[in-house]
């Protein structure tokens, strides 16, 4: 970690999260095109336009699925597992609609005297018009976004580019997002898109991502809230330790501001900043593996009573004390410094 960057390890979790993307992705197109071919005008529907869609409509839904991700974590501990690896779905996810992109500009650019990339955005110029806009040039305003975003997740550009610069890169799957609505609404306007169950997948996705982004926005409000108004110096109250799954983290937000990831591993509890010192991951959304705090977004670890990476690594984070009484966790919200050891309090 103290390298120029760490290769990210491979372990049970990321195999079966793979697997079940690649089960997932093969099993939507079949049951797609299965279907469509079962209930489709055989006189205007072709295998390819079907793939087209398939292709298509599998990408959205992976997208719809990238963006609730974060907000479903922060509103449950369940959904934390998907966080990991969550980089691996958004790679796939560009690999399908790359997928969909060529297929589609191959079948209808590919056949005519111009290059079909030329084609594709100047043999429809009604860029201003609503009923017939060239809207397969909003999904490739999409792709390029996708693109930058799979091609610098990897550890090499997250540690060259600067923690800034990657954020601002990786919201722009909301501009991604909103090209896509638009590529399928205006193409749904134009005629393409066959049927108007793409309109309603579009205004529900549109639903559930803001609400659940509202949702997870008002129910962060009322924790930092809660937990800004604690007297100062008084240590936190953070609730009952046995109400912390085994080897996983509540976080709580000093009156400071300061985020303090507590903890539960092996009977004890332990607290360190939620803040990795890689990129700014969420430690406390991370889990604890092999005996060690493991960062959700990739993988950096720290030994959770020391806050120090593993040797030969010397990444260091804060610590925080802890005790335990009447089984409820309490912390100081004074910081040590990085690095330093704080006893783990036993729980019961
Ligand atoms: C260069 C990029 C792209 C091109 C040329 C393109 C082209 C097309 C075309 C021609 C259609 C209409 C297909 C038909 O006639 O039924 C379509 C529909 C659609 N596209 Fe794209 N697309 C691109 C990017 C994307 C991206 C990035 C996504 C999603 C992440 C996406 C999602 C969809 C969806 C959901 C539909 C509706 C399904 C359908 O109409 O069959 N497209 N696209
Ligand atoms: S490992 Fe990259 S932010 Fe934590």
């Amino acid at each position: 970690m103290a390298a120029t960057y760490k290769p990210v390890l491979w372990n049970r979790h990321k195999r079966v999260y793979d697997v079940v993307i690649g089960v997932g992705i093969a099993l939507y197109l079949a049951i797609f095109i299965a279907v469509g071919m079962s209930t489709a005008d055989s006189a205007n529907t072709s295998i390819e336009i079907l793939a087209i869609s398939a292709l298509g409509a599998c990408a959205f839904f992976m997208l719809h699925v990238v963006l609730a991700i974060g907000p479903l974590a922060r509103l449950s501990t369940t959904f934390l597992p998907l966080l990991y690896n969550r980089r691996h779905l958004g790679v796939s996810l560009f690999v399908v609609a790359a997928a969909h992109a060529t297929f589609a500009t191959v079948w209808y650019h590919g056949f005519g005297v111009l290059n079909p990339l030329v084609s594709l955005f100047v043999s429809n110029p009604r860029y201003d018009a609503i009923g017939s806009f060239p809207f397969e040039s909003l999904g490739a305003v999409a792709l390029v976004i996708l693109f930058l975003m799979a091609a610098t997740s990897h550890d090499f550009w997250l540690n060259n580019l600067s923690p800034a610069v990657w954020k601002t890169l990786h919201m722009l799957v909301y501009i991604a997002y909103g090209a896509v609505v638009l590529h399928v609404l205006l193409g749904a306007a134009s005629g393409h898109g066959g049927s108007p169950l793409y309109v309603w997948a579009v205004v529900v996705g549109f639903v559930i991502i803001a609400g659940l982004h509202l949702g997870a926005a008002i129910a962060q409000g009322g924790r930092d809230r809660a937990q800004r108004s604690a007297p100062k110096n008084d240590w936190i109250d953070a609730g009952p330790a046995d109400a912390i799954p085994q080897r996983r983290a509540r976080i709580v937000i000093a009156p400071s501001g300061a985020q303090i990831a507590i903890f539960r591993y092996d009977g004890r509890v332990s607290a360190v900043s939620n803040v990795c010192a890689h990129q700014m991951g969420p430690l406390g959304e991370g889990c604890i593996v092999d005996g060690l705090v493991t960062c959700p977004w990739h993988g950096w670890q720290y030994d959770p009573a020391t806050g120090r990476s593993p040797p030969p690594y010397t990444e260091r984070v804060e610590t925080f004390n802890v005790r335990i009484e009447n089984g409820r966790i309490l912390v100081d919200p004074k910081p040590n410094a990085k690095g330093a050891p704080a006893t783990p309090a036993a729980i019961g």
